[in-house]
């Protein structure tokens, strides 16, 4: 294991009726920007709960914050919030709504003429305005994370960035708030925080014991409650521990002193920004085919993937990878998420459009060994197609 140095300064307010909670950690003088995606929160009672939590505070609101979020609307949000010298974010929503304010607060601190020069790295973050997230939809992890994934729709990307100012102050993960989630966006969820473990996990040994037997906990925790949760709407205990589950799969905790890869997420955020696919579809169509051809690079911690999570033991140790990689894409089909680029009716052409969307985002050394190179990954997509 190499050495690392970790902290993760986001607290969590977990449980049923935990929107309340917020009033302890905002304080009184705050000048509020409330965000929102689409609506969700307003059909849902969630709106008003946080608006309740909130009290004599002074708000405003802004709405639609889209799926995958855009530069251009964090830009709008940006003049909002100049306008109302707001200083503190609330995100309320998916991770694309916290995704979304988690730049926005970078943003409102940089001083250059272009805020998208963060996330391309050509403009250092300078600092945050503080963030409070309340998760509607697990998956991303990224309310206690300090990641943000950002659409540039001029320029057709989609890139990601990392800055420890952008950890959440606090985030409310109530499960109650998933009951409105329809069946896609669950399943959606599922795949995502399971494709996050496989990242920081399948990689090489490296003696990370603790970090190992988590992720495997982790891992068959998801395949046991993804389907649960989508046949038992009403199990909240389903949902409780998927939330719970999701959030501990990306807050930097399993991925300490071990390689990771990160190659399927990449990959898949060049398919999102030419396609439109959700984030977690993208991710179920280019991890089989990833795992099949880093077969060799991967090849021990296959082995173990297969025993521990998947309990295969007999047979060659061939056979047993492929087994697990088969199960992998079981899993994925009985949550309803493809695992084929024809699937998301995405045409076999992808392979080198998306290669060449890479190469011009400087991402031609994936991996956790910088195997993935532009080659390879056209070949992933072709074995995807
Ligand atoms: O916009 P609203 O109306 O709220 O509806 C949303 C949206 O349409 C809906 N939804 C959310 N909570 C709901 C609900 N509908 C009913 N009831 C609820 N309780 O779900 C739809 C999808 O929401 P979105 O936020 O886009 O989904 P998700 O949480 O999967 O976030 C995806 C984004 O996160 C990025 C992805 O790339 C993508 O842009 N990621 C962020 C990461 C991070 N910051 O660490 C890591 C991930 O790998 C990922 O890349
Ligand atoms: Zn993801």
């Amino acid at each position: 294991m190499k050495s690392f140095s970790y902290a993760n300064p986001t607290r969590i307010l977990f449980g049923a009726g935990q929107i309340a909670a917020i009033a302890k950690h905002i304080p009184e003088s705050a000048r509020v920007l409330l965000t929102y995606g689409g609506g969700s929160i307003k059909a849902n009672g969630v709106y008003d709960q946080v608006i309740a939590a909130l009290g004599k505070r002074q708000v405003v609101e802004f709405g639609g914050i889209e799926p995958n979020p855009s530069y251009e609307t964090m830009m709008q949000a940006a003049a909002v919030a100049r306008a109302h010298k707001s200083d503190f974010i609330l995100a309320v929503g998916g991770g694309s709504v916290v995704d979304g304010s988690k730049f926005l607060a970078v943003a409102l601190k940089h001083d250059g003429p272009e805020a998208w020069d963060l996330v391309t790295g050509k403009a250092k973050v300078k600092g945050a305005v503080p963030l409070g997230a309340i998760l509607t939809l697990p998956a991303t992890g990224s309310e206690s994370n300090s990641g943000a994934v950002i659409t540039n729709k001029t320029l057709g990307a989609k890139l990601a960035l990392m800055h420890p100012s952008m950890y959440p102050v606090f985030a409310v993960l109530d499960p109650e708030t998933t009951r409105s989630l329809p069946p896609r966006q669950i399943a959606n969820g599922v795949a995502d925080a399971f494709v996050h473990v496989i990242e920081q996990y399948l990689t090489q040994p490296a003696d990370g014991m603790v970090q190992d037997a988590y992720a495997e906990a982790l891992l068959r925790t998801l395949v046991a409650l993804g389907p649960k949760t989508l046949a038992n709407p009403d199990d909240m205990d389903a949902r409780a521990n998927l939330m719970w589950a999701a959030n501990q799969a990306l807050n930097g905790l399993i991925s300490v002193g071990v390689p990771q890869d990160w190659a399927t997420h990449m990959i898949g955020h060049e398919l999102t920004a030419l396609y439109g696919v959700d984030h977690a579809r993208s991710l179920t169509i280019v991890l089989p085919a990833l795992l099949r051809v880093r077969r060799a690079a991967k090849r021990a911690k296959l082995l173990q993937y297969a025993e521990r999570v998947w309990d295969i033991r007999e047979g060659s140790e061939d056979a047993r990878i492929e087994a697990a990689i088969a199960r992998t894409e079981a899993f994925f089909t009985e949550l309803g998420l493809p695992i084929r680029l024809a699937q998301a009716e995405i045409a076999p052409d992808a392979a080198e459009k998306v290669c060449a969307n890479l190469v011009a985002h400087g991402m031609t050394a994936l991996g956790e060994d910088q195997g993935v190179t532009p080659d390879v990954a056209a070949r992933i997509l072709s074995l995807a197609a």
